[in-house]
């Protein structure tokens, strides 16, 4: 069988890494790897393929950065041609960045199935870009993987069909998993001189248009930042998006507090190694969720909603919106010894690309592989469980 896979944005590509990977192990899946470059900078982008060892792209698409609707439509006609020549079996699609939609709309338009993995996630809250890429990726794909038993009722609300859907856990756990070892080896808190006397710090990542594009609230962000390195280290690498709404709005001087260490975007080894170690993470990324709930690692989320609730009701994960007091107590009272139990969300145990395969030569695998009838369901634990 063949299959196109498609990553465009940086958490595609942790997403992607574990598939390609699993992929290869398969003979009878012919895999290309197509690369859309909605994201280009080295440490946004090759820095992912190198630390993951992902394979180069097959295809680079260097569509680059636009407005919502320039950068769809420029994936959309770039993408087309090349599903067109290809011809697969199926598009994979991880995720709900705008690559993920594009790549979608173009492959159903010319009558190739689609896979999307991360599915079914929703924040019912549609000023979210992301959150009109997943209802419209998942209103038209083939089929449906999700990592937790929330989005089944989400699809299944929206008309989805049992059937397409399959428990098969988490891609991105997956590469944490396989390259936690590698990460504990980065020399990164040396780097960043964070062995200090009681090498405690707070690791922060924000960048939704939420809580960057709007100044004031980027600011009264900034300055609870600024505030808790008074405390505790405070560790931020900024993305080009931040960046960019830091320098437009003149907001430097709000960090001045010599307890933060405001660096570019980190790589993936670096990253999970300092979120490994950090007493406590604020972000406001989907990802960072459901990682720091394997990691242990207490989360707080700069959002006053999560498409992932299982990281909240399982998970590290807490919900405190972007009112900065609220967030300085929040962080304060974790750094005080205020802590939640919690447990691993099901099937996040490093196996979900291996049952994505599973399903995915079940049904347009060569005759002879596909050993299980349409419709049998999957055994739970082994390959990707089967709502019916
Ligand atoms: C995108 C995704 C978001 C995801 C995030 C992860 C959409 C709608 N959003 O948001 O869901 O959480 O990626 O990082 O798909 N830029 C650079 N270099 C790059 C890439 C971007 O400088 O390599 C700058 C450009 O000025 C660009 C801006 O960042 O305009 C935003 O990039 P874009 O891909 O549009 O959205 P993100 O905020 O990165």
């Amino acid at each position: 069988m063949k299959v196109i896979n498609v990553a465009g944005a940086r958490p595609n590509f942790v997403k992607i890494a574990s598939l390609v990977k699993a992929m290869k192990g398969v003979p009878a899946i012919d895999q290309v790897l197509v690369h859309t470059g909605q994201h280009y900078d080295q440490s946004m982008s090759e820095q992912f393929f190198d630390d993951l060892e992902i394979p180069r792209p097959d295809i680079n698409l260097n569509v680059g950065s636009g407005s919502h609707a320039a950068q769809t439509a420029e994936i959309m006609k770039r993408f087309e041609p090349v599903a067109a020549e290809i011809r697969p079996d199926l598009v994979v699609l991880v995720g709900d960045v705008n690559s993920t939609l594009a790549c979608a709309l173009t492959a159903k338009k010319i009558g190739v199935d689609v896979a999307h993995v991360e599915a079914g996630l929703r924040s019912f809250d549609r000023t979210m870009p992301e959150e009109i890429n997943r209802v419209v990726t998942d209103a038209i794909a083939d089929l449906h993987f999700i990592t937790e038993e929330s989005a089944l009722g989400n699809l299944q609300r929206e008309g989805i069909s049992p059937e397409k859907i399959f428990f098969v856990g988490n891609v991105m756990i997956d590469s944490l998993l396989a390259h936690r070892e590698k990460a504990e080896r980065s020399s990164i808190r040396t780097r960043l001189a964070l062995n200090g006397d009681s090498d405690r710090y707070a690791l922060v990542t924000l960048h939704r248009p939420s809580n960057v594009d709007e100044p004031a609230v980027l600011e009264g962000l900034l300055r609870t930042l600024d505030s808790l390195a008074a405390r505790v280290a405070v560790v931020f690498p900024v993305h080009p998006r931040t960046q960019h709404s830091i320098e437009a709005n003149g907001l430097r001087e709000s960090l001045k507090s010599p307890g933060l260490r405001i660096v570019d975007p980190l790589g993936y080894l670096d990253f999970l190694h300092l979120m490994s170690h950090a007493s406590l993470v604020i972000t406001d990324s989907g990802g960072i969720q459901e990682e720091t709930t394997v990691l242990g690692v207490p989360c707080l989320t700069v959002r006053h909603n999560t498409e992932r609730p299982v990281t909240t009701e399982q998970g590290t994960n807490r919900l405190v919106g972007n009112d900065p007091r609220k967030l300085l107590e929040a962080a304060l009272g974790i750094l005080d010894g205020r802590r939640k139990n919690y447990t691993t969300p099901k099937f996040w145990d490093g196996r979900a690309a291996e049952r994505i395969i599973s399903v995915l030569l079940d049904q347009y695998g060569p005759a002879d592989l596909r050993n299980r009838a349409r419709g049998e369901p999957i055994a739970a634990g082994s390959n990707g469980q089967r709502f019916e």
